[in-house]
């Protein structure tokens, strides 16, 4: 009998990536993916370690796995990804009934692995970081959860210290995949129906360091723009201090570049920034972002946010406010601190109260709804032109899909759109959507 695969992804658009190729990589070794996890021969969880929360959650969805595991013996139940890497035998320790524990450089070891399980009933834990099974990809594609648009590895890992995060010790150092073998697996997306892709690394931008000869981010998405039958590249996330001249002339002279960039500012308080060593100060972001928008025409930026990092006071998140509502994000993404156990903000305390941190997430919650309502009544009137991501779930007549910056438009129509552009003219707007009509 056809072995069958549960797998659950928590975490970052890469975590949504690597879930793809692990079923692919297990497809190839012959099962099928199965959506009810009771069913299932192998469960997997593939998961994120950033905030507290993101563990915890994978932790209690795997720990009820204890009941099947309980009726069904034989149930191979594991952990991969960032968290599999943060907390090692740990997990093994906490959780009896796991027995898989992979690391995200390994994830192309999991077939072996499981199957070397079923066979020996003994654990097997995969975390060293190494290129041996770096998974590329290339030949991963038939799993992908959607055809038209595809998200590609450009870089894994991230070579930057900033003193919160976890991320470093999970995904390891920077490695960049070779320019070329990016552009064939463009070419084969594109081959089988893909319209948009995006590319994605942790410090996307810093795309190629290391490599010989050097391509940057600017020279690669040149040669992707070069492949016919991809109409829109987006590329996710940049970091502030990588945004290079070559990139902002791609941005600016390459029409299939989306007109959006998410350059996380975290804070706006000097004092706040060289605490976390994101290695910028708040006036060279807002300079960084006036290049992009006098060489960018129509360019939107997006931003991360951090309220309630140690030491943080009632100045300090004033400064944020300003830089918030000075620069005008499109969209803004809001984290309230969350220690992370081995990073070098531990010592520094978590000192700013869970009801204060919820407070500052309000206040820049609603400043961003109000710049974003603002900005978005501006457009009602023109024509944008949309990628059709697919019908509401309750209503099929109504359909969504998005604009080159990213805001997501919705509109009816008879005919399911899916995967197509079309034109559609913006007749009302909310902080985070628009409403459209076809012409
Ligand atoms: N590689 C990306 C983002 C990684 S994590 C980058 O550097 O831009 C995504 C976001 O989570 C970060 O931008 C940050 O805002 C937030 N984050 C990271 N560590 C966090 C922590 N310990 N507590 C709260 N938020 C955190
Ligand atoms: Fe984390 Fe900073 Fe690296 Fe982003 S740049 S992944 S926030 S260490
Ligand atoms: Fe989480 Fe790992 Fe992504 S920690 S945010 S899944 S890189």
């Amino acid at each position: 009998m056809t072995k069958k695969l549960y797998l659950e992804t928590f975490g970052c658009q890469m975590n949504v990536l690597d879930s793809d190729l692990i079923a692919s990589r297990m497809v190839g070794a012959g099962y099928v993916l199965e959506e009810d996890r009771d069913k299932a021969d192998v469960v997997l969880f593939n998961t994120c370690s950033v905030r507290d929360q993101a563990e915890n959650r994978a932790l209690s969805h795997a720990g009820n796995m204890v009941h099947l595991k309980r009726r069904r013996p034989d149930v191979v139940v594991g952990i991969v990804g960032c968290m599999a890497q943060n907390k090692q035998k740990e997990i093994f320790d906490q959780l009896p009934h796991v027995q898989l524990v992979v690391g995200p450089r390994k994830m192309g070891a999991i077939p072996r692995l499981v199957s070397e399980i079923q066979a020996t009933g003994q654990r097997r834990m995969a975390i060293e970081e190494t290129d041996e099974e770096f998974i590329d990809g290339s030949e991963a594609v038939q799993t992908r959860s959607t055809q038209f648009q595809s998200y590609i590895k450009a870089m894994e890992g991230c070579d930057l210290s900033c003193t919160y995060c976890i991320v470093p010790t999970t995904r390891g150092k920077e490695v960049s995949r070779s320019p070329e073998v990016i552009v064939d697996e463009v070419r084969r997306l594109a081959d089988q129906g893909t319209v948009e892709i995006t590319l994605l690394g942790q410090t996307v931008n810093s795309y190629g360091k290391g490599r010989k000869p050097y391509v940057d981010l600017g020279g690669l998405l040149r040669m992707v723009h070069e492949v016919d039958g991809i109409r829109r590249i987006r590329f996710i996330t940049s970091h502030p201090s990588f945004v290079r001249p070559s990139l902002v002339e791609a941005m600016r002279d390459l029409p299939k570049v989306c007109k959006y960039l998410h350059i996380p500012a975290q804070s706006g308080s000097n004092r706040i920034l060289k605490a976390m060593r994101r290695g910028y100060t708040q006036e060279k972001y807002r300079g960084i972002v006036d290049t992009l928008r006098e060489n960018v025409p129509g360019i939107e930026i997006a931003s991360d946010w951090i309220v309630g990092f140690p030491g943080e006071t009632e100045e300090d998140f004033d400064a944020t406010v300003d830089l918030m509502s000075e620069v005008r994000f499109q969209n803004s993404y809001v984290f309230r601190y969350s220690p992370r156990p081995g990073t070098v903000a531990i010592p520094m305390g978590d000192d700013v109260s869970e009801e204060e941190k919820k407070r500052r997430n309000q206040i820049l919650l609603d400043l961003q709804g109000e710049i974003a309502s603002e900005k978005n009544q501006t457009r009602i009137g023109t024509i944008e032109e949309i990628l059709v991501e697919g019908p509401s779930k309750r209503n099929p007549l109504r359909q969504t899909g998005r604009t080159d910056t990213h805001q997501a438009v919705h509109f009816e129509a008879e005919r399911d759109l899916r995967g197509k552009f079309v034109k559609v003219k913006i007749v009302d707007s909310t902080a985070l959507s628009f409403r459209g009509e076809l012409v």
